[in-house]
């Protein structure tokens, strides 16, 4: 039986290998995290993160060919093949501090691989990592391999969160890549196999190490070019009366551009677009190319620009004051279908607004009120931020009450402000919310998930992303 070992098991690691344990019952599948309580709950009835269809997943296999444990040198000493799915978030203090992805994590599981190995192994690189990262763990691996060979594979991993289960069933493709030499042709066969379990084999795409690597870097640029592009036409409509949504429909039927991923917003979030354009930047940087680095710190800078105009766009509209006022923040997450806040636009935007002095009463379905206070309050390293975007200080997170429901959060309120696309706010009765709030009523709908001619109807002043007023 082969054996499987995955260092890490956070939003990639447990979803990806609860897959890849389910699709291959005869493969020994072990996810390993030094973050014990993690592994507690992975082995609970309350998995540590919400993903739909997930929950399925792990009770069909849990017990029988997956399991969790927090035994990280037992179970990498026995694996044939160890995935490595831990975080690298950005640096934030030395060298490249505010850019460059922070490897400390994926060096000190590097190293205790080549510590605790006895046998040969394919190492896998799942973490999103800096192109010719591969080199540098191979020489960590090989300096004191006491003869043991090690294939290192680059194999980036391309879910999106909320949708994580349906994307491994159905992956639009997979991607590794390998060393040109036999051993290392080898070693992708032997993953290529692990997939062609249950994917196409015309959809796993073999390449060279550096290709892979850069590959996934540059999905992620691109895709969130998109909503940076798209983005910035929603503040040209708002300007000319023209309809991002209608600017969207029509160019996207344009099979060269293509209609997903054209959804104006009131910003990307994630822990992964920005991190990993920072990231790419500064390898432009590094690589001498400081023209492309620039062309892609761009995408950052709208997607700030669309935050600070969302927040400068309630207080003008609230008669350029919010102090002391109630406003009411549905949704929390980064996106619908998760509880995951790393990054959310929902904290610059609240931060934009206490800082304007405003009461906030937040509702999320997912998102604790211990972690939106977290949120809120985290020191942030990057202090050339606008004002909107440092923390929010003690006295600013007395503002902010948290509710477990939306009509409870609009009570009393002056504005509505909706930063997570929950399939719920379609569908709340919005007459009922209109009846209990301060007027006149403002809605600021940072997603367009409203309609907002039938809101008007109602009485209420509705602000939508790129659309007329
Ligand atoms: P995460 O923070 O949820 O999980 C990482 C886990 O690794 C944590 O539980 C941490 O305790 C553990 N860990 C760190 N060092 C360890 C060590 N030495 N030994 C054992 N465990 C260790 O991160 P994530 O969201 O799963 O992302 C992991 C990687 O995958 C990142 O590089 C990310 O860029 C990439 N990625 C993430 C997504 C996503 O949707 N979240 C999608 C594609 C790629
Ligand atoms: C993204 C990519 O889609 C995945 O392919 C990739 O594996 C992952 O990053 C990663 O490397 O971590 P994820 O961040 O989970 O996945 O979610 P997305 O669906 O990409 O959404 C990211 C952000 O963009 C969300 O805040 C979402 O609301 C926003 N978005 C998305 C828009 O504002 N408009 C859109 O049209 C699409």
């Amino acid at each position: 039986m082969v054996k499987i070992c995955c260092i890490g098991a956070g939003y990639v690691g447990g979803p990806t290998m609860a897959v890849i344990a389910l699709k291959c019952p005869d493969i020994e599948v072990v996810v390993v995290d030094i973050f014990e309580p993690r592994i507690i709950a992975w082995n609970s009835d309350h998995l540590p993160i919400y993903e739909p269809g997930l929950d399925d997943v792990v009770k069909q296999c849990r017990g029988k060919n997956l399991f969790f444990s927090k035994d990280v040198e037992k179970h990498v000493a026995e694996a044939d093949i160890v995935f490595v799915s831990v975080n690298t978030p950005t640096k934030t203090q030395g060298l490249g501090a505010g850019k460059a992805a922070d490897l400390t994590y994926w060096e000190s599981a590097a190293r205790m691989i080549a510590d605790v190995s006895k046998t040969d192994k394919i190492v896998v690189e799942k973490s999103t990592v800096p192109v010719k990262t591969a080199e540098a763990i191979e020489k960590i691996l090989t300096h004191n391999s006491k003869g043991i060979n090690f294939q290192i594979l680059s194999n980036p991993e391309f879910l999106a969160e909320g949708t994580a289960i349906k994307d491994l069933f159905n992956p639009d493709r997979v991607l590794i890549g390998g060393r040109e030499t036999p051993e290392g042709q080898k070693a992708i066969h032997a993953l290529k196999d692990v997939y062609a379990h249950w994917v196409p084999v015309e959809r796993i795409i073999c390449t060279n190490l550096w290709s892979a690597e850069l590959s996934k870097l540059a999905a992620n640029a691109f895709l969130a070019q998109r909503i940076s592009s798209v983005n910035a036409m929603s503040a040209l409509c708002e300007a000319t009366g023209a309809d991002v949504s209608q600017v969207s429909h029509a160019i996207g039927k344009d099979t060269r551009i293509g209609s997903k991923f054209l959804n104006a917003s009131v910003g990307f979030g994630g822990s992964c677009f920005q991190k990993d354009i920072l990231n790419l930047v500064y390898i432009c940087e590094c690589n001498g190319l400081p023209e492309v680095a620039s062309y892609w710190k761009q995408v950052i800078q709208v997607n700030e620009y669309q935050k600070t105009r969302f927040v400068n766009r309630v207080v003008s509209s609230m008669f350029n004051t919010i102090s002391g006022k109630k406003i009411a923040i549905l949704g929390f997450a980064f996106k619908k279908d998760t509880g995951d806040t790393r990054e959310t636009p929902a904290i610059g935007v609240c931060r934009g607004l206490l800082g304007d002095k405003a009461m906030l009463s937040i509702y999320d379905p997912q998102v604790s009120q211990e972690q939106i206070q977290r949120d809120l309050s985290m020191q942030k390293s990057e202090l050339d931020r606008p004002p909107h975007l440092q923390p929010a200080s003690p006295t600013a997170i007395k503002q902010v009450r948290c509710v477990w429901d939306a009509y409870e959060a609009a009570k009393g309120a002056h504005g509505i402000c909706i930063l997570t696309e929950w399939d719920e706010f379609k569908t709340l009765d919005y007459q009922k919310i209109y009846d209990d709030m301060q007027k006149p009523a403002f809605v600021f709908d940072g997603r367009n998930v409203v309609d907002a001619d039938k809101l008007r109807q109602i009485g209420f002043i509705v602000y939508t992303i790129g659309k007329p007023l």
